[in-house]
């Protein structure tokens, strides 16, 4: 079962956004680093339209640092784009974030032209975290509960240079399957939405390709060539002592360590996408968008006949 995931907030979400946008001059999104294109949001970039964009790759500690690499490259070669990778251990962020956003809006500047940049993000990619950092503040909200409503704020990160935090946060709808197990398994959907277990599954048949040695060295155990993610996981509940009696393993408690030692980078520093795999899952994830599209119209179109709203088309 796919996850789909929408809080209540959104549409003040959106009507904060499209208000602001008229009087942006760069847009900064920030992403995961372990799942850029999972954690960036469709949704925005129709919003904002083609105003420069600033894609700042966050917690970039967790990921692969040479992933991050391919997608710095992969933003950097689009259109009015800068990309950077950034983390908490940050401690002065602002300099480069200032100078990002001058390259992308050189004619912004100065008392009478300020920089007038909107920030935005997905839940718990770490928004309030650089905020609290830019601001100076100790940490007024963080935590894992994604999804807190709060009003716009403005920071001033130099005399001519505004930052507007959004209210709320933008979810698009997730078409693409892989992301929703992907942004579950990084933290940033609600922990009632979705089933650990098989976000853990889908996490390991990745890990499987993609990061065999690391499983294998942060459980202890070998993974021999052709074994599935459900053997994977039924053997770290058995190595962790995740058992239910009579040689039963808990799968759901297996299930919370994987995904706890992913989001803590126990697992070492991952990334769960490169920009063509995520390409790929889009296009795929689209097609499949647009044929259930045709096929709700069609139904939508015989309701109508049926109840005489609409002329039952001539043959
Ligand atoms: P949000 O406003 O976008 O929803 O995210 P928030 O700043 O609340 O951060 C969500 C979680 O991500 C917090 O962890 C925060 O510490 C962590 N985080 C933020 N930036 C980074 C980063 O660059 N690297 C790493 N490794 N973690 C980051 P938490 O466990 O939910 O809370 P806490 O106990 O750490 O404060």
């Amino acid at each position: 079962m796919a996850i789909q995931w929408f809080p209540g907030h959104m549409n003040l979400t959106k009507k904060a956004i499209s208000e602001r946008i008229k009087d942006t001059d760069v847009v900064i999104e920030l992403l995961d680093a372990r799942l850029p294109g999972s954690s960036a949001n469709p949704m925005l970039a129709e919003l904002t339209g083609s105003r420069p964009a600033l894609k700042v790759l966050n917690k970039q500690d967790l990921a692969d640092p040479a992933r991050t690499a391919l997608w710095l490259t992969h933003y950097n070669s689009q259109p009015v784009t800068r990309a950077i990778g950034l983390d908490a251990s940050e401690t002065t962020p602002a300099r480069r974030l200032i100078q990002a956003c001058r390259e992308l809006a050189p004619l912004r500047g100065g008392m009478v032209k300020p920089m007038r940049v909107l920030i935005c993000g997905i839940p718990n990619v770490g928004k309030s975290t650089l905020i609290n950092t830019l601001t100076g503040k100790r940490a007024a909200k963080t935590g894992d509960e994604a999804g807190i409503t709060k009003l716009e704020q403005r920071i001033s990160l130099a005399d001519d240079f505004y930052l507007y935090d959004t209210p709320g946060m933008l979810w698009p709808r997730i078409i693409v399957a892989k992301s929703g197990y992907n942004l579950a398994a990084s933290g940033a959907i609600g922990r009632n939405a979705f089933n650990e277990e098989e976000v853990a599954l889908e996490l390991l048949d990745y890990l499987i390709q993609h990061y065999p040695k690391a499983v294998e060295a942060r459980y202890a155990l070998k993974i021999p060539s052709g074994m599935k993610d459900e053997q994977l996981l039924e053997e770290i509940g058995r190595k962790r002592g995740a058992l239910l009696g009579k040689g039963r393993i808990n799968l759901q408690a297996a299930a919370e360590i994987v995904i706890h030692d992913f989001r803590n980078a126990s697992l070492g520093r991952i990334t769960l996408e490169t920009p063509e795999e995520f390409a790929a899952w889009l296009k795929a994830g689209q097609t499949l968008d647009a044929e259930r599209q045709v096929k709700k119209d069609a139904i939508e179109l015989k309701r109508l006949i049926k109840f005489k709203r609409i002329p039952r088309p001539q043959a």
